[in-house]
């Protein structure tokens, strides 16, 4: 292939060499009691009858006043969902359960560690505790409606109680992840313009109870260097009444709740009628470049779609005890720990630690302690299941009807262990492909009506329309067997608003590449770009090959990293894969891959030689690696993405840059030791 071949093939149009994986059906005892299993329900959410089937998801709430218009696009590409009508998400998720509900768990909390009980609080409790904690923000504080607040909080009840008392408010609320630092908080502090600042003294973590509060004063530090001070922090206590950090209390600014909380023990507040498109929270969340970016989430499109999917998709009844083992402070966390399960008067359990504590059995533990029949995690922690207790499940007697993996592409082979060991072969799965800025799913499979594809998310849900063009905006229909850039081609309620702040970088980011006129007010002319790269088999289901920027461009072929990472997976031996680009005179780029093994096993080249064949096997040569470099761990961030930049850096010998936000940093210099041997 000559050079000019290679650099005028179209970016987009990626040979996707993975095989077509069979379907698996959902059981008949699962379809028996699913919440929907009418396939009318595409239809009524069919382009034509777009934007008022959502409809359907609005009455799923209460509202204080009914919304007159379903869709404003007069701002477009900020669409306003349900207009004139008024809603409160406090109320929704607390208030209107407790008539028949009251003393139901809303909440069970998990400590860390094993000697300390679950917690299970009632929607009555939940109902006491957030009133109180209100009046505080209210009156303590002086938080009215729009004002912005701060939280970097672990994952405690706590963390809920304060999102849904600045809900009462119509406080907007940020989270910034726990395990993240104080300059990242600060940045987020400065971005939303807070006051406040709302904390925990402590929390456990692998066995150790980190001291937390520390961010915090480094936080307000950097903050008040970037010009804005935080007035009061506010420091709920990991033991009530003790204090388990070391780190002082700065005097009139930081305050610890308990001590305040008991002024206002009993204190009622009315929950706050909020328009249907005021903000509701932040949800910051990286770019490629440059500052984070603050999705804007509304009230009520948004609470209508976290409702709606978490009744269609994760199929919860109210009987059910769901766990999601994401972190509150990911969009998964907010839509599918805290709102949608509790505007539905689901049981939600909120689990302090890592799965992995004390021993690849808590897991399963927590799930037959109480009874979880709906679990929902991330292929990156599948995957660390799977590498240190592939056989832990089968000890504990619980009983999945549902599982959810979301956040990556899962790997066929560890899709099947999933479904096989974790599943006992009975839970149905739903891959669900999804963003911060999309607020909730947009391709994943009805559970109780279309099969499951390992490896693919599924169509996209009812009322979702995904399209995939190429780099000239030519549409790639399904079974062409090319992949493209998945866009979708309509608003739909849960989407993000805007970028706090930067209407401009929203508008670039995620409309302009496909739009069809600036001044359009029609949705059709504005389709919004994920930033994914998909393909459509012919079925409708959409596979994701991860963002447009990790793919792999070989001598014009470009491959997907998904697709060599599974293929590597196909080796038993194979834990974890990760595939980087490195650059190449002539083929333009080459596939670097980088394997920990499971647990135990020790690689050698044979081993390396065995992965590089199954690649070759698998996809072609084309995508046989420069190398198989065999690593103890893979560096991660904190929410268990494997770091490919860093690996990247590593493979091309260029800049690592900071590697802090690392949940591992160490592991950085083991891999370049043995990359440099
Ligand atoms: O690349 C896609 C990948 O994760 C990105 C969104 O990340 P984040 O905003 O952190 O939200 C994660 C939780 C929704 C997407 O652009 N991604 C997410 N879910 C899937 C996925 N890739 C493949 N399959 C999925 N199910």
């Amino acid at each position: 292939m000559t050079e000019k071949q290679i650099t005028t093939t179209s970016e987009a149009q990626i040979a996707v060499h993975w095989g077509e994986e069979q379907y698996y059906y959902p059981s008949y005892e699962f379809v028996a009691q699913a919440n929907m299993t009418d396939p009318e329900i595409y239809n009524r959410f069919s382009l034509e009858n777009f934007p008022n089937c959502f409809k359907e998801y609005a009455d799923l709430l209460d509202w204080d006043q009914y919304w007159t218009n379903i869709l404003d696009t007069s701002d477009a590409p900020c669409w306003k969902w349900f207009t004139g009508g008024k809603i409160n998400a406090s109320y929704n998720c607390i208030d209107r359960h407790l008539a028949e509900n009251k003393n139901k768990t809303a909440i069970h909390f998990v400590p860390e560690p094993l000697n300390e009980k679950t917690e299970h609080i009632t929607y009555q409790e939940l109902y006491v505790r957030v009133n109180e904690f209100t009046a505080l923000l209210q009156d303590f504080c002086g938080l009215k409606a729009g004002d912005r607040v701060t939280l970097h909080m672990p994952m405690v009840a706590e963390l809920p109680i304060a999102m849904l008392a600045c809900a009462r408010l119509g406080v907007i609320h940020s989270q910034v992840f726990g395990g993240f630092s104080g300059r990242a908080c600060a940045d987020r502090i400065v971005d939303s313009d807070s006051h406040i600042l709302i904390t925990m003294d402590t929390y456990f973590r692998n066995g150790k109870l980190i001291d937390h509060k520390q961010n915090a004063d480094v936080a307000c530090e950097l903050a008040e260097k970037d010009g804005k001070k935080i007035d009061k922090v506010l420091v709920w206590q990991r033991y009530p009444g003790k204090a388990s950090s070391k780190t002082p209390m700065i005097e009139n600014r930081d305050f610890f709740v308990n001590d305040i909380l008991k002024d206002y023990y009993g204190a009622r507040v009315a929950p706050v009628p909020m328009p249907a498109e005021a903000p509701l929270f932040l949800m910051y969340t990286s770019g490629t470049t440059g500052k984070p970016k603050g999705c804007q989430h509304s009230t009520g499109g948004y609470l209508a779609y976290v409702a709606g999917t978490s009744k269609f998709i994760q199929d919860i009844h109210p009987e059910d005890t769901y766990w999601c083992m994401a972190d509150i402070g990911w969009i998964t966390g907010h839509s599918y720990i805290v709102y949608g399960p509790l505007a539905l008067c689901a049981s939600t359990v909120v689990y302090e630690g890592v799965p992995t504590f004390p021993d690849a059995g808590r897991a399963w533990q927590i799930a037959q302690d109480l009874d979880v029949n709906i679990f929902h995690t991330a292929p990156t922690t599948i995957r660390a299941l799977r590498k240190i207790g592939p056989d832990e499940p089968a000890k504990y007697n619980y009983n999945f009807k549902h599982m959810t993996t979301v956040g990556e592409p899962i790997e066929p082979e560890v899709w099947r262990w999933y479904h096989e060991v974790v599943g006992k072969g009975k839970a149905i799965i739903v891959d669900t492909w999804w963003q911060t800025e999309t607020g909730g799913f947009l391709c994943s499979t009805l559970p109780g009506i279309s099969p499951m594809k390992p490896g693919s998310a599924g169509p996209g849900l009812p009322g979702i329309h995904p399209v995939i063009y190429d780099d000239d905006g030519n549409v790639l229909p399904a079974g062409v067997g090319k992949a493209g850039n998945i866009c979708i081609q309509n608003p739909w309620p849960g989407g993000f608003q805007t970028i706090w702040g930067d209407r401009q970088r929203y508008v670039d980011t995620y409309y302009s590449r496909y739009n069809k006129d600036p001044d359009s007010k029609d949705w059709r002319d504005w389709p919004y770009l994920a930033g994914d790269a998909a393909v459509e088999a012919e079925d409708g289901y959409y596979r994701i090959l991860g963002r447009i920027d990790d793919l792999i461009n070989v001598s014009g072929h470009r491959l997907g990293t998904k697709e060599i990472e599974s293929a590597a997976m196909s080796v038993p031996e194979v834990a974890e894969a990760a595939v980087v680009p490195v650059s190449h005179e002539i083929k333009g780029k080459e596939p670097d891959l980088y394997i920990a093994l499971r647990p135990g096993l020790t690689g050698d080249s044979e081993q390396a030689q065995i992965i590089s064949d199954a690649i070759c096997r698998e996809i072609g040569k084309i995508a046989k690696p420069r190398n198989v470099w065999i690593v103890p761990d893979m560096p991660k961030t904190r929410s268990g993405k494997i770091m490919r930049r860093v690996l990247g850096a590593i493979s091309n010998n260029t800049d690592i840059g900071n590697v802090m936000t690392l949940a591992n940093p160490d592991i950085v210099e083991d891999i370049k030791s043995i990359v440099s041997k």
